[in-house]
């Protein structure tokens, strides 16, 4: 679950809604002149909840009406905005479909009352806020709820939107179907999503959209020279692996998007391991890695006139016998030699080879994805991804790409003052600079294996996943690099 498989669009005006088809409408409230933009049967009970303070138009707030006389959706959900932009709708329709998903509904009618008109925005935030609302885990969970009825959705639009409208819907599917993959691929457990089944996964997509899929394996790493890559593989019984996926929807001259995904299926900080506590939370350390997947099968699926590459390099971190020790030296497929002081900045290590590996294509732009650091949780919290680059237009394109899709990022700084830390004695460079500033010194770090095109490095520590109750993937940031990647065509 966690995608709508009918969506569509209505032209019909407020004014006429009581007379639509629906097992349930969801009114979502933008302004306080409800009785000018609803036909009576529906405004008279609203205003008078909003009368008696059954109703407060804030926002997070709801109402449920059941078989109001006269209105032929059995079921009405108001939803007060309480302020105005496409940010405060999305937020709205989730109160509302969070209200209406347990029950019996299946087809849910979406109308913007009292605001401006319904775009392509708003219709991609209603699909993309509809498979948050019913996103459930099951696969090692068979006692998890059954999934929510709700299984389609219209939108009610003027004829002069019905076309923005539309490709919003369109875009919203795709970008549900990337961040529902993203989730489930991050949701599984370390010893279900290993670096071998990430790549069957991505072999799988690779089927269903006609995309050309190459994984390799040690061997062939170790032809390549990628010694920092291989130096965090080695601790592990389990064998890395390196994806490459490609969607081509452009000339085979034309120069691709990449994307870098980290794809550390288990964290354990390795011979520098980390405390035993939350550290389940490390199977989530491959979100990068599940943000580009699935970032790749929403632009698989609408197909956009450009080439896109999808770099995945995999392994787990663990101590053993044969892992890495703090003090080794390793070569990187750069011929950069590397020292790692300390072998729980692991994600470093693997992105710099892939990042080398990046070069043959010589890529328009390249943009990273790692839960990299947990400074950046520090920094940023769970609400904005940390976006790092040196270039101000790529910078700004990936801020401009977070605030469309409504998945924040903020800028990083990148001086090169930082990298200071990460001299060392025996190589290079060391693999960590110091406590301060430690989200910026890893970004140094794979900022030194960048220098043949543009780039982008966007650290999802904070954002990747949630902790506590809610424990869980988010998907992040696939709606973001979906809108990034889109605006790259043509
Ligand atoms: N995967 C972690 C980063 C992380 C930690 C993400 C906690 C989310 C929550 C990464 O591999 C790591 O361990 N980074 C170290 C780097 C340090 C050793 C320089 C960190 O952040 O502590
Ligand atoms: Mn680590
Ligand atoms: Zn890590």
């Amino acid at each position: 679950m966690g995608r709508i498989m009918d969506f569509r669009h209505q032209i019909s005006s407020p004014g006429s809604l009581s007379s639509l088809t629906a097992d349930a409408l969801l009114l979502v409230l933008a302004g306080e002149a409800i009785d000018a933009a609803l036909d009576a049967k529906l405004a008279s009970p609203i205003q008078d909840a909003v009368a008696v303070e059954d109703l407060k138009l804030k926002a997070g707030r709801c109402l449920y009406l059941h078989r109001v006389p006269g209105v032929k959706a059995p079921r009405v959900v108001a939803a007060a905005m309480g302020g105005s932009g496409v940010k405060a709708f999305k937020a709205a329709v989730l109160q509302g479909l969070n209200q209406l998903k347990g029950m019996g509904a299946q087809h849910v009618a979406v109308a913007l009352v009292g605001g401006a008109e319904l775009d392509e925005q708003h219709a991609e935030a209603v699909v993309t806020a509809a498979a948050d609302a019913t996103y459930l885990y099951r696969h090692t969970k068979p006692s998890a709820p059954q999934p929510s009825k709700l299984a389609k959705l219209t939108l009610v639009c003027s004829k002069g939107q019905a076309k923005a409208v539309q490709a919003g819907l369109v875009r919203g599917q795709a970008v549900s179907a990337g961040v529902t993959l993203a989730r489930d691929l991050a949701n599984r457990p370390g010893n279900h999503c290993t670096p071998t089944y990430l790549a069957e996964q991505a072999k799988k997509l690779g089927k269903a959209y006609e995309l050309k899929v190459d994984v390799l394996d040690r061997k062939e790493l170790e032809k390549l020279g990628m010694g920092a890559f291989l130096a965090v593989a080695q601790g592990s019984h389990e064998p890395p692996r390196f994806i490459v996926a490609r969607y081509n929807g452009a000339a085979k001259t034309e120069a691709p998007v990449v994307l870098v995904g980290k794809g550390i299926t288990f964290d354990t900080g390795g011979i520098s391991i980390k405390p035993a506590a939350e550290m389940d939370e490390m199977k989530f350390d491959m979100g990068g890695a599940a943000s580009v997947l699935g970032t790749l099968r929403a632009v698989a699926e609408l197909k956009p006139k450009l080439n896109l590459v999808v770099i995945v390099p995999t392994c787990e971190n663990m101590p053993d016998g044969r892992a890495i020790k703090p003090g080794d030296v390793v070569t990187s497929m750069s011929g950069q030699t590397i020292e790692i002081l300390n072998t729980d900045a692991e994600g470093r290590l693997i992105l710099c080879d892939a990042l080398t590996y990046a070069e043959r294509f010589k890529p328009s732009v390249v943009v990273d994805v790692a839960t990299l650091t947990g400074a950046c949780v520090v920094a940023l919290g769970n609400i904005n991804t940390g976006l790092f680059s040196p270039d101000d237009a790529l910078a700004g394109e990936l801020l401009a790409a977070g605030q469309a899709a409504l998945d924040p990022a903020w800028r990083m700084p990148l001086d090169e003052e930082y990298a200071e830390g990460l001299k060392s004695n025996f190589a290079d460079m060391g693999n960590v600079g110091g406590r301060a500033g430690g989200a910026i010194t890893a970004a140094l770090f794979l900022k030194k294996f960048t220098a043949k095109y543009r780039w982008a490095h966007l650290d999802v520590a904070g954002t990747a996943w949630k902790s506590g109750a809610a424990k869980g993937s988010t998907g992040r940031p696939v709606a973001l690099l979906t809108h990034f990647v889109l605006s790259q065509a043509g």
